[in-house]
């Protein structure tokens, strides 16, 4: 319903109907979002159009993709929220400069099965590639499994469209220079600063990324092991340099993940007294998938705590979905868990904190006892391992145990940023992450960040709560 002018938020382009809104109030996250006012643009000039308006008026604007965020980022405290959704299409892959151009809107998975039929290949794998939009993946520089081997998003980003509060569009590109001594680094690119920025600067309506060959061929395996040190000891063997092996990513499933694998009846066998697992990928030549297999193979035979006879190798792409599709069950089946006790105040708590590969495994063995102390029961840990980027996701059944899971979360959080960590990895810090970013950043760093912030928003009207509170 297109309303007429009348209440501070209305306007011609912005859709009131509190059933369209109602889809608008929810991501991935546990929180609630209340917009007044939905902007859903066709074109990039029509969401320059949008701020200029929200600007003039003094009206908030909080930027949405697919909603698929675990923290809240697209989700608008008030004023009017911003859908990316119609922004969608491929518009250009150029296979000799290996380069694209695509809409913001666009579904991630779209957008690579586009770029992997032209032969060329796009890394970034976030577990909700199916559901996330590509303007998202770069407000909250998402990474996932292979960022083990090919890093986050903004590695890719070598251009962003978009557009301002003052109604400007523009295209900002990433210096093409190697060396560059001019000023303060982390300003020498405005593409990088995009890159995180979780709405709070401007919205993006296109992006611009630099494509790989597409690898001829990869094998995957599921590796057991008695339990999560075990694991994450020969985490670190893959690792190493003298290992044989060249993972593109290790990620850890404790006991309750594989609970949660097995449940779902793949077939595939998940013996019973495997407390960890640890899923891998490589890639090789067509037809080196036994070399490949057989150097992971000496390595697991090695590996005190290794399961390895039941070691699952999939080496045809139908095994390989099923492996990746089951890791993907892995949050979706925590989230619908989390989604179940909101009625009593209970929720899922998923952290996304990292540290340095090598403090990894005293650090979690830490962690699992403050929640032990904390009485926190259903606890699964699952991710990036390879990275030092586990995610602990915590179920808890009402306000009273979230209360006390809050307390283990922070410090988490705290004592991962003294290790040289970081409170975020992957999922940005959006409203939920915001205590904890006083654990990452200075003082002077988050000033310095309003000040930029101060220099695109001058009027403050961008994704009000994302990064730091409202004050
Ligand atoms: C994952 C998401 C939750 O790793 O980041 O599955
Ligand atoms: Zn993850």
């Amino acid at each position: 319903m297109v309303v007429d002018p009348g209440s501070p938020v209305q306007s011609a382009r912005v859709v009131t109907d509190p059933d369209v809104l109602a889809a608008y109030t929810e991501d991935a996250s546990h929180l609630r979002g209340s917009p007044e006012g939905l902007v859903r643009p066709d074109t990039a000039e029509e969401v320059a159009e949008a701020l200029r308006e929200a600007q003039g008026r003094g009206i908030a604007v909080t930027p949405c993709g697919l909603r698929s965020s675990t923290t809240g980022a697209g989700l608008a405290p008030r004023g009017w929220s911003l859908s990316t959704e119609r922004l969608v299409g491929v518009e250009a892959i150029d296979a000799e400069r290996r380069t694209a151009i695509v809409r913001a809107g666009t579904v991630l998975r779209e957008f690579k099965d586009a770029v992997e039929e032209a032969g060329l290949f796009y890394p970034p794998d976030p577990t909700s590639e199916r559901e996330c939009a590509v303007g998202g993946t770069v407000a909250c520089d998402a990474s996932g499994a292979r960022s083990y081997k090919y890093g986050a998003t903004h590695r890719y980003v070598r251009g962003l469209e978009v557009a301002l509060p003052d109604g400007s569009l523009r295209w900002y590109r990433r210096p093409i220079i190697g060396k560059d001594a001019a000023g303060y680094v982390g300003l020498r690119d405005p593409v990088r600063l995009f890159c995180g920025s979780e709405g709070t600067l401007g919205v993006v309506t296109r992006v611009e990324v630099d494509l790989l060959l597409r690898p001829e061929a990869f094998s995957a395996g599921l590796a057991f092991f008695v339990d999560v040190p075990e694991a994450l000891a020969w985490v670190g063997l893959a690792r190493s340099r003298e290992s044989g092996v060249d993972p593109r990513c290790l990620e850890l499933l404790d006991a309750a993940a594989l609970r949660i694998m097995a449940a779902q009846g793949s077939g595939i066998g998940i013996p019973a007294e495997a407390g960890a697992a640890v899923f891998f990928e490589a890639e090789h030549r067509v037809g080196g998938e036994m070399a490949v297999m057989e150097a992971f193979w000496t390595l697991l035979s090695d590996a005190p705590g290794a399961l390895a006879d039941d070691t699952v190798i999939a080496s045809d792409h139908t095994q390989q979905e099923q492996l990746r599709l089951l890791r993907h069950a892995v949050p979706a089946t925590l989230n619908e868990e989390g989604r179940g006790h909101h009625a009593s105040g209970g929720k899922k708590i998923s952290t996304d904190w990292a540290v340095p590969f090598h403090h990894l495994a005293p650090f979690m063995k830490r962690v699992d006892g403050w929640l032990e102390d904390a009485r926190i029961e259903r606890v699964a840990r699952y991710g990036h391992v390879g990275d030092g980027h586990p995610h602990y996701n915590l179920i808890v059944k009402d306000a009273e145990e979230a209360a006390r899971a809050a307390v283990v979360v922070d410090r988490m959080c705290s004592e991962a940023c003294a290790l040289g960590g970081t409170v975020t990895a992957e999922h940005g810090v959006g409203k939920v992450k915001r205590t904890y970013a006083k654990y990452r950043f200075s003082d002077w760093q988050i000033a310095s960040m309003k000040a930029v912030k101060a220099v695109f928003d001058p009027t403050g009207i961008m994704a009000p709560g994302n990064i730091w509170d409202e004050s």
